[in-house]
């Protein structure tokens, strides 16, 4: 089966060993094991005491229960454990798209939204956010292209790159375009968790819509991405359908990230409060940065690890990140990786002090470059 090159992770295993300045990536600060231990004050002897056999099928039932907390309307049987939400992901598109049906990807969003559907067959329709709208969709522009013949519309809220959140309001509306016409909403909800400001859990697609289907892992909410442990969550007979395909690539996720992702779910408060404030204190620098730098322009994220930025240079934005690491070490995502050009995706959540010296080496970069 072809499918096409996954941009953003061909770009990273290009240029990440190499960078000096890793402005890329999307994750938080990872926690190491002891952290983690310690944080939700759990013994070591439990680590260590674990038989590494198989786990449960589906993840266990104390992670699938600490999953559900997440949720208002969910209980374990909307559950299932995967490897990571890019797993989680590929197996929903596997589980419910066939060739020849039509699928919406709303983007700039993470490639396997469009690029597996597409490899299946699928008629793959993108719909592109503007930021102009703040990057929020435009529901009249978002139903016409839905049409009345759509299978899946494929979203990530928050959204990667661009950090916004889409209001609950609106939201609701997007359930109501999709229920006119039966179609599923597939919402990779990553990144639900770390709004900026008020609830730091939005409204999950899987609690308002019963063909809503939302995807979610340890990787950027609780600083855990190398557990590599990530979840389906939708009505049973979805979950029961994305499992006829996950037998046949998971058997159980390892024992010890299960304990991991349980203990840390169970101690969430603990765990977000300390993200969101890395994540306001590397936002804030951005934006100081952003404010006082004339080639740049950003819509200012409300939640996620990332922002969006346009820069005025007459080049294009693989040509930009290409130079800038080569001329100073500072990597940052062209946005031609996402299908937008002349944007690039600055994460914030990392390194305060690397971050800061980072802006700085490529505000001095730009005004060379503009020579
Ligand atoms: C929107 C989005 N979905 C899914 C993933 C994959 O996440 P995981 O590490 O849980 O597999 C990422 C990783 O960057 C992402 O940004």
């Amino acid at each position: 089966m072809k499918i096409d090159t996954f941009k953003v992770e061909k770009w990273f295993n290009k240029y990440e060993k190499d960078a000096l300045y890793d402005l890329a990536d999307t994750c938080i600060e990872p926690l190491s094991i002891s952290e983690l231990l310690e944080l939700t004050a759990q013994d070591y002897e439990d680590v260590f005491n674990k038989k590494l056999n198989y786990g449960e099928i589906y993840g266990s039932e104390r992670l699938r229960s600490a999953v559900s907390t997440l949720y208002e309307k969910q209980n374990i049987s909307n559950i299932t454990i995967t490897h990571g939400a890019i797993g989680a992901n590929q197996l929903v598109m596997l589980a419910l798209v066939e060739p020849s049906d039509k699928v919406v990807s709303i983007v700039p969003t993470y490639q396997q939204h469009y690029s597996i559907p597409k490899s299946i067959g699928a008629d793959v329709k993108l719909y592109f956010l503007k930021e102009k709208n703040g990057w929020l969709p435009d529901l009249k522009e978002l139903e016409q292209i839905v049409g009345n013949d759509t299978k899946i519309i494929c979203m990530n809220n928050p959204n990667n790159p661009t950090g916004a959140i889409i209001p609950d309001e609106m939201l609701y509306k997007i359930v109501e375009i999709a229920d006119r016409c039966g179609a599923y909403i597939l919402c990779d909800e990553v990144y639900r968790g770390l709004n900026h400001q008020g609830n730091s859990f939005g409204v999950s697609v899987a609690d308002i819509y019963e063909k809503g289907i939302s995807t979610g892992s340890m990787s950027k909410v609780f600083s855990l991405a190398g557990l590599r442990l990530g979840w389906v969550c939708a009505a049973s007979d979805i979950i029961s359908s994305v499992n006829s395909h996950r037998e046949y690539n998971t058997i159980s996720v390892g024992i010890l990230d299960d304990y991991f992702a349980s203990i840390a779910i169970e101690n969430k408060d603990k765990i977000i409060e300390q993200n969101i404030k890395k994540l306001l204190t590397g936002k804030k620098i951005l934006l100081d940065w952003a404010k006082n730098e004339s080639k740049i322009r950003l819509v200012e994220p409300k939640a996620g690890t990332t922002a969006f930025v346009h820069y005025d240079l007459p080049i294009s934005s693989t040509d930009l990140c290409a130079g800038l690491q080569k001329d100073t070490g500072v990597m940052i995502l062209p946005g031609e990786t996402m299908e937008l050009d002349g944007y690039l995706r600055i994460g914030f959540g990392n390194n305060f002090e690397k971050l800061e010296i980072a802006l700085k080496i490529f505000s001095e970069w730009l005004d060379k470059s503009d020579k």
